[in-house]
């Protein structure tokens, strides 16, 4: 007899269908699989038998094909175990086929029957709706991840056995696992804690409120690395459709327990000694990177200097493009990379960057090499973390993160406001094209802009990120229309030879 069951793959961060279809027919035992199926799914033969046994069924002692279609799509890891073991069930008349209209299955089998959890439930939940069919089958610790999806049916199992009895309607449907308990938060980490660095503060909730990317530069142990740490307190909350963006992502990676709903931005900080595959993706199957985990969040790049130039050049495209595209052998894959970079680096090689510098000038011309160029062009915010005069370490007591967050948000609801209805979500994604149009940048503003460009050597680019820039300072102001102090301000914020931003504060 022939069964046919629907499941997923997951391919970077989508799901594709799958048809499993089994086919029993008389003929010397055997139990073969094919359609582009990698070794974990081979695999699954062996734990298919031995659930469906130690789970009170037959195992077909007959000749068993299962194809896996379409055949073009590779088809990789143990989700595939339960769409499996049900198709032999249906095939073997075990299960009646009416009870899978509709309905998709996922999910992995342990020897003895019990249904373990899968990556992506989130993706295969959304696969399911668009495919337009009702119901998803899968472990029970992914059901509350998969009912964030609207207008489908949820039924998590924890067992092939729970499975048959509730298709069947013989046992009542169990309802979602209990919430987590809300972790405790490692560390908050708050603003406050920062002293001596007041005259920062203005540049960090622009670079926060307009999702710009930001350059720390300054001595060793003067409080880059513990800014940067700080920057996800004055983020604003992820917006729902972010939110769900996050929950998949994670959830492939393998990130999440059985949780719902990712609620804060994701903050990923990468040791310098990664490889270009593993800041932007790569192997194979292609996996994302810290540049797709950082997705709606902060990538932080500490001691910017140290990293393989390779793995830099390879994020100026996701940074520019908001994805990177993956090809390896018949695959492409889009990883979405919208993501704030906030990198950090000392000015020399020393660290000291003044009069008793000692790095030659190879060594500086090294390091110049590294941070220079097309990376830094992409930087909307540049700050120099000097070190704070003793006074002010002593007795400067700085903002707490919570009132510059309110200001945050505030300038970011304008945002939304003004971008409604377009995917994008703040003014750093923002196209030369777009600015023109919703910018609302007055004609004193664009000649300022205009004199500044013919008097520093600003790259086209860079004439484009002051004015973004700028349309979040006049966004912090609560003005409609980008003016030439709004200019001014997102001016000193980025050019090398600005002055400190304690002077342009
Ligand atoms: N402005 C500051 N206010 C309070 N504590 C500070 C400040 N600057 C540095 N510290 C203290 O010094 C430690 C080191 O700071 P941090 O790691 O941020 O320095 P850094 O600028 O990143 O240095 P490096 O260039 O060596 O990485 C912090 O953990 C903190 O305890
Ligand atoms: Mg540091």
């Amino acid at each position: 007899m022939l069964a046919r069951v629907v499941t997923f793959a997951v391919e970077g961060v989508d799901a594709r269908r799958v048809w499993v279809e089994a086919d029993i027919r008389l003929g010397l035992p055997a139990f073969t699989v094919v359609g582009l199926a990698d070794k974990a799914v081979r695999e699954a033969r062996e734990r298919v038998r031995s659930a469906m046994i130690n789970s009170g069924y037959e195992f077909p002692l007959r000749r068993i094909t299962v194809n896996l279609a379409p055949a073009y799509l590779r088809k990789v890891g143990p989700a595939f175990d339960l769409p499996l073991a049900v198709s032999l069930l249906v095939a073997s008349g075990q299960l009646e086929p009416q009870a899978l209209d509709g309905c998709a299955v996922v999910g992995e089998l342990s020897l003895s029957g019990e249904v373990r959890p899968v990556r992506g439930a989130l993706a295969v939940a959304e696969g399911v709706r668009a495919n337009e069919l009702r119901r998803l089958v899968l472990p029970r610790s992914r059901a509350r991840e998969a009912s964030l999806v609207p207008d489908i049916e949820v039924v998590g199992v924890a067992s092939l056995q729970e499975l048959v009895a509730t298709l069947h309607g013989e046992a009542a449907r169990a309802g979602l696992p209990a919430e987590e308990p809300a972790h405790v938060d490692e560390e908050v980490l708050d603003l406050a804690d920062v002293r001596g660095h007041n005259a920062l503060i203005p540049g960090l909730e622009v670079a926060a409120a307009g999702g710009h990317n930001l350059f720390l530069q300054g001595p060793p142990g003067t409080g880059k690395t513990m800014i940067a740490r700080r920057l996800p307190s004055i983020l604003p909350p992820l917006a729902s459709r972010e939110a769900i963006e996050v929950t998949r992502i994670q959830s492939i990676a393998g990130l999440r327990g059985s949780a719902g709903l990712v609620t804060t931005r994701p903050f990923r900080a990468p040791h310098h000694t990664i490889s270009a595959a593993g800041l932007v993706g790569g192997g194979n199957p292609p996996q994302p990177g810290e540049a797709t985990l950082a997705h709606h969040g902060v990538l932080f790049l500490d001691e910017l200097s140290e990293f393989a130039r390779s793995s830099l050049e390879a994020l100026r495209q996701p940074l520019e493009d908001g994805d990177v595209t993956i090809v390896r052998g018949q695959q492409v894959m889009a990883f979405p990379t919208r993501f704030m970079l906030v990198a950090a680096s000392n000015p020399c090689p020393c660290g000291l960057g003044d009069g008793r510098c000692q790095c030659t000038p190879v060594d500086l011309a090294r390091h110049r090499r590294r941070l220079s160029g097309p990376l830094l062009d992409r930087i909307d915010v540049l700050m120099r973390v000097e070190r704070p005069p003793a006074e002010a370490l002593r007795r400067q007591a700085a903002p707490g993160s919570a009132a510059v967050r309110a200001r945050v948000m505030a300038a970011r609801e304008r945002q939304q406001r003004r971008l409604s209805g377009q995917p994008e979500t703040c003014n750093a994604q923002l196209t030369s094209r777009q600015i023109r149009e919703v910018g609302n940048v007055s004609a004193s503003a664009l000649r300022l802009l205009g004199e500044l460009y013919d008097r520093h050597t600003l790259s086209a680019r860079g004439h484009t990120r002051i004015l973004r820039v700028a349309r979040t300072v006049a966004d912090l102001d609560g003005s409609d229309v980008v003016g030439p102090e709004h200019i001014s301000v997102a001016t000193s914020l980025r050019l090398d030879d600005s002055p400190p931003l304690a002077e342009a504060a």
